[in-house]
C-alpha cells in the first residue's frame, strides 16, 4: 500500500502526517484529527455535509484527497470558533429555526459563510441557487435561507483572498495522452485581471490560466501557432461548426443567423448534466476574432452556466499564425459547489487543452472524428486529472 507524506495547516495549526494516497481529506479530519464536527453523508460530492475550507475556498471533503490538499490550509467548522461572521450565522440559524438534527449544519454554515463573502447582501432566490449544493433532510430549507439573509443585509461583497491555487497542466496533458508538448507547470493566479505567465516553449501549444476580470467568472487561455497564414486560418475559424466540433461534449442543435441553440454533455464525478441553453455567435472578419456566449441549465441538477469561448487570430511573430482561445464560464446550482475546489478548474483546463489540439488537428487537415470527441468526454479527462495528481504524490511523473 503506497503512502504519502502531507504537510497541511488545519485551523491555523501546522499539521504533518503519513498516509495512504487513497485516504480522503474527511477522513483525515475526522479519523486522525478528531475533527468531527465535518459530518460524512453521501460521500459521493453530492450532500455537502462534509464542505470545509480549502485555501479560503468550500470544498467537499469527502471526494478530496489529503494528498492533493499537501501545502493547503484547511478550515474546518471548528477553526471558526472566534469569527464573528459565523457567530452571526449561529445565532440566525438558531433564532430562524435553520436546523433540527443538525448533521446538515456545519457544511451549510461553512457555505453560507462564503456565499456572504462572495456575494454581500443578496436575495432569497440567489441563496437557495447558491446553496443548492448542500442538502438538509429536515427543515424545509425555509429558516437556513431566512437566517442566511438576515446576515447579508447591509454586508458587502469581499474580493477573494485565497491564495493561487495549483495547476499542472503539462502533467495532465501528458497522463491523458493528448499531444501537447507543454512541459512545465501553470499556476493559477487569483489576482483579478493578472495572466500567469508562461514564456513559450518549443511547443506548439502554450497554455496559460487567467482569473479575474469579470465577478465570479474564471477564465483559461490558451495560444496556438500554426504554419499557415492568417487569411487561411480565419478562413477555417469562421465556421462556427467546425469550432464547435473541436469542443468535447458540446452539440449543436440549430443555427441560425448569430443565434444558435446547442447542448454541453458534463460528467463529472457521481454528476452527469446536460446543459441545454441558446447563445450568440459574433464573427468580425476584419479583426479576426470570434466570439461565442450564451447560458444553458441542466435541469436534473438545477445548475445554471454562462460561458464564452473567444477566439482571436494574430499574424505569428516570424510566420504563420497565432491563434488564442480565452474560455470563460460560470458556474451556478450544485455543480458550482464542485467548481469552487480545484476539480473543475482543471478538468476545464484540459478541455480548453483538447480544444487546441482539436483545432491544431483540424488545420491541418486531420479528421478528428466524431468517436475521438467522444472518447475524450468529460468523464475520461476527470480520469486524466486524477491519474496526473496521483502520479505527482508518487512523484512518478518526471
Ligand atoms: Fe461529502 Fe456528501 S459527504 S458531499
Ligand atoms: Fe437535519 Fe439539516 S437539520 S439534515
Amino acid at each position: 500500500m503506497s503512502t504519502i507524506d502531507i504537510s497541511l495547516t488545519v485551523n491555523g495549526r501546522r499539521v504533518r502526517t503519513t498516509a495512504e494516497a487513497r485516504t480522503q481529506l474527511s477522513e483525515l479530519l475526522r479519523e486522525e484529527m478528531n475533527l468531527t464536527g465535518t459530518h460524512v453523508g453521501c460521500e459521493q460530492g453530492v450532500c455537502g455535509a462534509c464542505t470545509v475550507f480549502v485555501d479560503g475556498k468550500p470544498q467537499r471533503s469527502c471526494i478530496s484527497y489529503a494528498g492533493d490538499c499537501d501545502g493547503s490550509s484547511v478550515t474546518t467548522i471548528e477553526g471558526f470558533d472566534d469569527d464573528a461572521l459565523m457567530d452571526q450565522l449561529r445565532d440566525a440559524f438558531s433564532r430562524h429555526h435553520g436546523l433540527q438534527c443538525g448533521f446538515c449544519t456545519p457544511g451549510m454554515l461553512i457555505t453560507a459563510r462564503d456565499i456572504i463573502l462572495r456575494l454581500g447582501e443578496t436575495s432569497a432566490v440567489r441563496i437557495r441557487e447558491e446553496l443548492s449544493g448542500n442538502l438538509c433532510r429536515c427543515t424545509g430549507y425555509v429558516g437556513i435561507v431566512e437566517a442566511i439573509q438576515e446576515v447579508s443585509k447591509g454586508k458587502l461583497a469581499q474580493a477573494s483572498k485565497s491564495p493561487a491555487a495549483k495547476t499542472e497542466v503539462a502533467a495532465i496533458a501528458t497522463a491523458a495522452g493528448v499531444p501537447s508538448r507543454a512541459t512545465s507547470s501553470t499556476p493559477r493566479s487569483e489576482a483579478p485581471g493578472q495572466v500567469a505567465s508562461q514564456a513559450p516553449r518549443s511547443s506548439a501549444i502554450t497554455p496559460s490560466t487567467t482569473t479575474g476580470g469579470r465577478r465570479g467568472w474564471s477564465s483559461i487561455e490558451q495560444r496556438l501557432t500554426v504554419g499557415f497564414p492568417p487569411e487561411v486560418v480565419w478562413g477555417r475559424l469562421a465556421d462556427i461548426r467546425e469550432v464547435s466540433s473541436c469542443l468535447p461534449g458540446a452539440e449543436i442543435t440549430e443555427l441560425e443567423g448569430d443565434h444558435i441553440k446547442g447542448r454541453m454533455n458534463v460528467a463529472l464525478g457521481p454528476m452527469k448534466v446536460a446543459f441545454n441553453g441558446d447563445g450568440q455567435v459574433m464573427l468580425d472578419p476584419e479583426q479576426r476574432v470570434g466570439r461565442l456566449s450564451g447560458g444553458g441549465r441542466d435541469t436534473g441538477s438545477g445548475s445554471t452556466a454562462e460561458g464564452e469561448l473567444e477566439w482571436r487570430v494574430l499574424p505569428g511573430e516570424v510566420s504563420g499564425s497565432l491563434i488564442q482561445v480565452n474560455l470563460s464560464w460560470r458556474l451556478s446550482g450544485r455543480l458550482a459547489q464542485f467548481s469552487r475546489g480545484g476539480l473543475v478548474q482543471d478538468v476545464i483546463q484540459r478541455l480548453a487543452s483538447i480544444f487546441v489540439s482539436h483545432l491544431e488537428a483540424a488545420l491541418k487537415g486531420e479528421v478528428v472524428s466524431e468517436q475521438a470527441v467522444k472518447t475524450l468526454g468529460i468523464s475520461s479527462l476527470v480520469w486524466g486529472v486524477l491519474k496526473a495528481r496521483i502520479q505527482r504524490w508518487r512523484g512518478l511523473d518526471r
